[in-house]
């Protein structure tokens, strides 16, 4: 094998491909037919698709389902959801229409505030610093006015700038820690550029600074840089209804199924080992739609997620409770998303995606995302509490294993009428597959 390879990302696709076949395949033209399979056939987007990201190869797909009967805040949606996951889509689907008839999701947006810091280095005396941040404030905005004259056109731009001193931390750093209202974009670019003006108003004012020594002129910028935890970006999405509302086929006692409902989300709130995975069921419904919508959600899992540690402990994003006889199960999640801006205008299907929810502003889509995570949490909850997520999921399973043994609509018919009283296993589904063809 001749690595390293200098000079890569300067060869056509072409290029890459072939030495990619060649260097790493016992059957490079295999490999190479498989990855052009996936190219997309119109030439225009497959360009796309190159210039999302460096040395472009081919094209993964992540299937692109809907779940529709979302009654959220007494109006229907259809919520497009992109995931690899089985059983996903159609646990979105089932708590959907489950709580359509039980007055459906309400949700509330809470805050929209979005952070970035400039972290710097600043040795000598703080009340000095804190004289020179009071006199230099006015600059911070008037010297990134360029940047934000779009943005405070749409309403949006720098909400506040703070100093702070991080000396208790770490000797002599202190951060510029900035707020902004970014409207229906993320923001992430916007937040970055203004930050990095930010630094650049900090360094040269400082050698301005007549108070100043030398040694505390000469301050230091380590990084500028939004964060990704957005603690006052939240949004809130509840269902609630009478206990005995809660009755249906596999429901036949409501009372104890609220109870242990709210018994397992008091477990995953106490008990770290379950909150991750019950989080992690939060977030098969918040990606999928983050996803579809050509969000960040790398941003939006590392967000959620401190979100979920702040006071110390990991915990549970959910809560639930039962109060005058009333079952209410609620989630409030940090939620950075923009609705214009990035992929939204780039990818044809995060397009379709946002026009299938009616072109959300960046507000509602954050609403959408709280629905689809609350849904999947109180369909894997009841599941959990109730059958168990085996009998689901093994359903599932069996028609994987049927696909990939090609199996005939007789045979298929065959394992399903066997497998409704035998317990679904891989090894028992193969057996069984296999007997029927000797
Ligand atoms: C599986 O993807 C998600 C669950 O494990 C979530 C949970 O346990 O609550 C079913």
């Amino acid at each position: 094998m001749n690595l390293p390879f200098s000079g890569f990302s300067k060869l056509s696709k072409e290029e890459k491909i072939n030495w990619i076949a060649s260097t790493y395949f016992s059957t490079p033209e295999e490999a190479v037919t498989l990855l052009k399979k996936y190219w997309n056939s119109d030439a225009k987007i497959q360009k796309l698709h190159d210039e999302f990201i460096e040395n472009t190869i081919t094209n993964f797909y992540i299937p692109l389902g809907v779940a529709p009967n979302f009654l959220i805040n007494g109006q229907y949606s259809t919520i497009p959801m992109a995931i690899e996951e089985s059983s996903v889509v159609a646990a979105a689907s089932k708590a959907a229409k489950f709580w359509s008839t039980r007055g459906g999701f309400k949700t509330t947006v809470i805050g929209t505030e979005k952070i970035g810091q400039v972290h710097f280095l600043y040795q000598g005396d703080v009340s000095k610093l804190d004289l020179f941040f009071a006199q230099t404030k006015a600059k911070f905005y008037s010297e990134t006015e360029n940047l934000t004259a779009n943005m405070r056109k749409r309403g949006g731009g720098i909400l506040n700038i703070e100093l702070r001193d991080m000396t208790n931390e770490m000797d002599n750093y202190f951060q510029l820690h900035a707020t902004f209202d970014t409207k229906d974009s993320m923001g992430a670019n916007f937040i970055n550029s203004c930050l990095e003006q930010f630094a650049t108003t900090l360094k040269n004012e400082a050698q301005l600074f007549d108070l100043f020594t030398e040694t505390e002129k000469n301050i230091q910028v380590i990084m500028s840089i939004l964060s990704n935890y957005v603690p006052n970006c939240i949004v809130r999405a509840e269902v609630s209804c009478p206990v005995e509302d809660l009755a249906e086929k596999h429901i036949p006692n409501p009372q104890e199924f609220a109870e242990r409902f709210v018994q397992a989300v008091t477990i995953a709130a106490i008990e770290p080992y379950r909150a991750v995975t019950h989080n992690k069921g939060i977030m098969n419904g918040i990606d999928a739609v983050v996803i579809a919508t050509g969000n960040d959600f790398r941003a939006v899992e590392a967000g959620i997620h401190a979100y979920a540690a702040r006071k110390g402990q990991y915990s549970s994003l959910s809560h639930a409770k039962i109060e005058n006889g009333i079952f209410s199960f609620w989630l409030e999640i940090p939620l950075a998303l923009g609705t214009v801006g990035g992929l939204t205008s780039l990818h044809p299907l995060v397009k379709l995606s946002l026009e299938m929810l009616q072109n959300p502003s960046a507000e509602e889509l954050m609403q959408y995302v709280a629905v689809a995570g609350l849904a999947q949490n109180f369909a894997a909850l009841r599941s959990l509490t109730t059958s168990g997520i085996q009998e689901g999921h093994m359903k599932m399973h069996l028609n994987n294993i049927l696909n990939q043994f090609e199996a005939t609509e007789e045979e298929r018919h065959e394992v399903r009428n066997h497998f409704k009283h035998h317990v679904v296993s891989h090894s028992g589904v193969v057996n069984f597959i296999e007997s029927l063809r000797q």
